[in-house]
């Protein structure tokens, strides 16, 4: 069992026939789900709990990352719900993250954090593994998922929604889509070893971009491309 998924905002499971498990982390302690698809064991991590219960600045994003890697996890892939500032990117989209820029303020984003430990650096210039996504593209081809590109990611704090300020500064600043739970999910697989990768979907147009922000449509976005971006997941983790 080396194979998970962490399902994002709408993504609270992968099918019914699973087993749920709790896992247990000097963090705290973690359910997933594992399921069995075509004889391989596949975990399943609700990143905001099964009932959403967790907002992004409250996730116990180190709990999480080290339940999977005690489950013997060395490949992850995410989902997350986006806002696009990217005129090319709009609602219902799917775009594959290549790289992200760190807003987020509160969170606790490394394991070292006692000084017994020796002080690592770890490489960013690769954040999100090249190979997972290029399989990814290539399985959705297959799926008739249609991808949009590679996104640069923007974490924000949250749990408020960006100003139209600030959204204007992160298209200065080279970035195409903005959530808030990607940093420190990504840093920290990093940190272990785990090769991650992300696939947003769009689900609205950040503040400023059109009009209001319309948040009504998340569900509906989400759920009409659930089922075949995890299935592009199986697909790769089956295939490679
Ligand atoms: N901003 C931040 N997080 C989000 C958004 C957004 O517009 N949409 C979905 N998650």
């Amino acid at each position: 069992m080396d194979k998970a998924v962490i399902g994002g905002t709408g993504v609270y499971d992968l099918d019914n026939k699973n087993i749920s498990r709790e896992v247990k982390t000097e963090y705290g302690t973690v359910k997933v789900d594992i399921i069995t698809h075509y004889g391989e064991e596949i975990v399943f991590l609700a990143r905001h709990g099964k009932n959403h219960s967790r907002a992004p600045h409250n996730i116990n994003y180190r709990a999480n990352i080290k339940a999977l890697e005690k489950l013997g996890i060395k490949y992850i892939y995410a989902t997350a719900a986006v806002g696009s500032f990217n005129e090319n990117y709009e609602p219902g989209d799917i775009v594959v993250i290549k790289d992200f820029i760190d807003f987020t303020k509160t969170r606790a984003q490394s394991f070292l954090d006692s000084e017994a430990e020796s002080v690592k650096h770890f490489d960013m210039s690769d954040p999100y593994c090249k190979n997972m996504r290029s399989k990814f593209s290539q399985r959705s081809l297959a799926k008739q998922l249609k991808i949009k590109g590679n996104a640069v990611y923007v974490c924000t704090e949250g749990p408020r929604f960006e100003t139209a300020a600030e959204i204007e500064m992160f298209k200065k600043l080279g970035g195409d889509v903005v959530g808030m739970t990607g940093v420190p999910e990504v840093i920290l697989a990093k940190e272990l070893g785990i090769c991650y990768a992300s696939v947003a979907i769009i689900t609205n147009w950040s503040t400023g971009m059109k009009d209001e922000l319309d948040i009504h449509e998340f569900q509906e976005l989400i759920s009409a491309k659930k089922a075949k971006i995890t299935e592009a997941f199986m697909h790769v983790f089956l295939e490679g």
